[in-house]
């Protein structure tokens, strides 16, 4: 069995009061529940310390949207993978469409990240994922390809036990257009597949696939009801406690 993980992506909102307020309502929603799926935030580095002090006597995991893969040095503007542990980190989020178009961040660069992060002890949720252009093109598949194949080159099979996929259409971020969870687990057969490719059929298996885009409440339960949705990555439906937990739920 796969393990179910539900991520919340707060992208850049929400100073220290705001963080402690959703976390603090977060924490009210989820108290005696009994959670089958993993629940990680991701709040801005900003908030990072004070989230891990909130979280302790929770099911609460902690997560960083970014990170270098350099350790220490003139890296103006950056963060390591070590001062996101120090911060109570257990995952990092690499790869996402936003860092990847505004950010130029190209493949390799990804590859670097993500192969510091498990260095470090950091699990990456490593996001992919096509733009409209590309599905109308009818290019989803390479693409995809491309940046899985990229992205985890030069890891062992051990260490992509310590990754989480993250299949987010660019399409579907933040436009309120959420892919079908029929297109979605097209995809994500195809990425699985690329795995299997890649290591083996045991290994692809285990492997966590998230959804992301667009997932709310009311449609986060027929996604993750698809065989291989393993999970979501939640961007604008985060950033509210009872939404949150309402996806959360569904899983
Ligand atoms: P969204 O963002 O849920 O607001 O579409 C998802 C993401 O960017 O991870």
């Amino acid at each position: 069995m796969r393990k179910k993980v539900i991520a919340g992506n707060w992208k850049m909102y929400n100073d220290i009061p705001a963080s402690v307020k959703l976390i603090s309502e977060l924490k009210k929603n989820l108290a005696g529940l009994d959670l089958k799926a993993e629940v990680i935030i991701c709040p801005p580095f900003t908030s990072l310390d004070t989230a891990k002090t909130l979280i302790k006597d929770s099911a609460i995991m902690l997560g960083a949207q970014n990170m270098y893969f350099e350790e220490s040095g003139a890296y103006t503007g950056e963060v390591s993978a070590e001062m996101l542990k120090s911060t109570g980190c257990q995952y990092v989020i690499l790869g996402h469409s936003e860092r990847r178009t505004i950010f130029k961040e190209t493949d390799e660069l990804i590859n670097k990240k993500i192969k510091k992060a498990i260095l470090s002890g950091l699990n990456p949720i490593f996001c992919v994922g096509e733009t409209l252009e590309q599905r109308e093109n009818g290019t989803t598949e390479s693409v995809i390809s491309t940046q899985v194949s990229v992205g985890l080159s030069g890891l062992s099979a051990e260490d992509l036990k310590k990754v989480i996929v993250a299949y987010e259409p660019v399409w579907a971020i933040g436009t309120g257009k959420t892919a079908t969870p029929e297109q979605a687990q097209q995809v994500h057969v195809f990425i699985r597949s690329l795995l299997r490719k890649l290591y083996s059929d045991e290994a692809a298996e285990g492997v966590t696939i998230q959804y992301g885009g667009s997932v709310k409440p009311e449609n986060a339960a027929l996604l993750l009801s698809q065989a291989d949705i393993d999970g979501a990555l939640v961007g604008g439906a985060c950033l509210k406690a009872d939404s949150f937990t309402s996806i959360i739920k569904s899983a």
